[in-house]
């Protein structure tokens, strides 16, 4: 394996075992097209719409609202790993509870409720079985939606959700607000945290990344930096998809350490260098591609042009900045990025997720023209040449 280059003097920190379960040197599947996500997306909401026409108002708003209901329910099935309990077989509540050390009424009760939304299945004798929805909350599967629920019923997030008045009355968020720092300070503090939402970014990423090496020619380009790379589901991605190209990643120290066994377990460690860094202080440089993914709605326009003047400190002329994000237009009635946008809004200082045809920072000198690339209607992939940022 390389060594890790560090750019900078960073804490040293506690390391844990990194889970890698499930990833392999195989490319990831690749995504289905952009024109059925959203026809079938389109279908959803229409049926949806169509039952709302039907179902009496106060009955439709109470199942909405139980949204923090389902969120504690996954979040703890998860926890609990009752779907990889039930991949052995069928099991009524008791026969779980014996299995888990947990309470049987609760058990039934809660799994009762999870099945109501379509999530596991009750056969006729009372037992519960996993369907194609939990199925996907085993461990262990490359796209770790056990991870995401995990992630999202933590105490930490749940808790930035309660903030909502503090919210809408200021404009700030929730989580430092309530848990006394920023979230990257958070995961600093609490490595265990950290760790699941690394596996859970790293899943999203990996069913993100056939889409990015797909639809942008990087056979144009030679050496390319992940800024904020994360575990590296990205970067591996296109190391196995593109063997001519030389690759780095670059993030903060445990986010690092915690990459080599995927990028071991992807054999592409002898082709990706490990950076260590702050992209506030320095990006490396040398590379003639620097590629920044769901990085910049976690800031605010300042911090993200702080970013961008990094990268062009980094770059030489010519050299481009890839910026790989889910554009939500503000005016925009049926994307799902809206959610992910109150997310940030709820757990990221100042993030946001930005609109198209406009510059990302309005403000600023920084301005993005039309993307040439687009790999959904939901997440184009910019192109920004860095004599734009000044
Ligand atoms: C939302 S995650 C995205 C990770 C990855 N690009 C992906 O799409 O899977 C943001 C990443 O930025 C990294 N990051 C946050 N602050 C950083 C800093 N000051 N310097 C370098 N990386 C940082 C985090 O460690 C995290 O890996």
């Amino acid at each position: 394996m390389n060594d890790t280059t560090l750019l900078g003097e960073v804490a040293s920190e506690e390391l844990t075992d990194f889970d890698v379960q499930g990833i392999t040197d195989k490319p990831m599947p690749n995504a289905v097209p952009g024109v059925v996500i959203g026809f079938v997306l389109w279908l959803r909401r229409f049926f949806i719409k169509l039952a709302d026409l039907v179902v009496p108002a106060d009955a439709v708003l109470f199942e909405r609202c139980t949204g923090i209901a389902q969120t504690q329910i996954f979040g703890a099935l998860a926890r609990w790993e009752i779907a990889d309990l039930l991949s052995k077989g069928p099991m009524n509540a008791k026969a779980i509870a014996e299995h888990v050390g947990a309470n049987e009424d609760a058990v039934h009760r809660i799994l009762r409720a999870a099945c109501t939304v379509g999530v596991f299945k009750m056969n006729g004798a009372g037992e519960f079985e996993n369907n194609r929805l939990s199925k996907a909350l085993i461990s262990g599967q490359a796209t770790r939606a056990k991870e995401f629920a995990e992630y999202f019923a933590s105490q930490s997030n749940s808790k930035s959700y309660l903030e909502i008045d503090h919210i809408l009355k200021t404009g700030a968020d929730g989580f430092e607000h309530t848990n006394g720092m920023d979230l990257w300070d958070w995961f600093d503090a609490h490595p265990e945290e950290r760790e699941t939402f690394a596996q859970m970014m790293m899943g999203v990423t990996f069913s993100e990344a056939p889409m990015v090496a797909k639809l942008y020619p990087f056979n144009e380009i030679k050496r390319l930096c992940d800024v904020g790379g994360g575990r590296g589901g990205l970067i591996s991605e296109l190391a196995i998809r593109y063997p001519h190209l030389e690759c780095v990643l670059f993030d903060c120290e445990g986010v690092i350490e915690s990459a080599k066994p995927l990028l071991e377990a992807r054999n592409v460690s002898d082709r990706v260098e490990t950076v260590v860094g702050n992209f506030y202080e320095k990006i490396v440089p040398g590379c003639d591609a620097y590629i920044l993914k769901n990085v910049m709605h976690d800031w605010d326009d300042g911090r993200c042009i702080t970013i961008l003047k990094k990268c062009h400190e980094a770059a030489k002329p010519g050299d481009r900045v890839l910026l790989v994000e889910i554009i939500v237009e503000p005016n925009d009635r049926a994307n799902f990025g809206s959610l992910r946008d109150v997310h940030v809004l709820t757990v990221c200082t100042g993030g946001g997720y930005r609109k198209y045809k406009a510059p990302i920072c309005p403000s600023s000198e920084v301005s993005y023209p039309k993307p040439p690339h687009s790999f959904t209607a939901q997440a184009p992939i910019f192109t920004v040449g860095p004599t734009q940022i000044a």
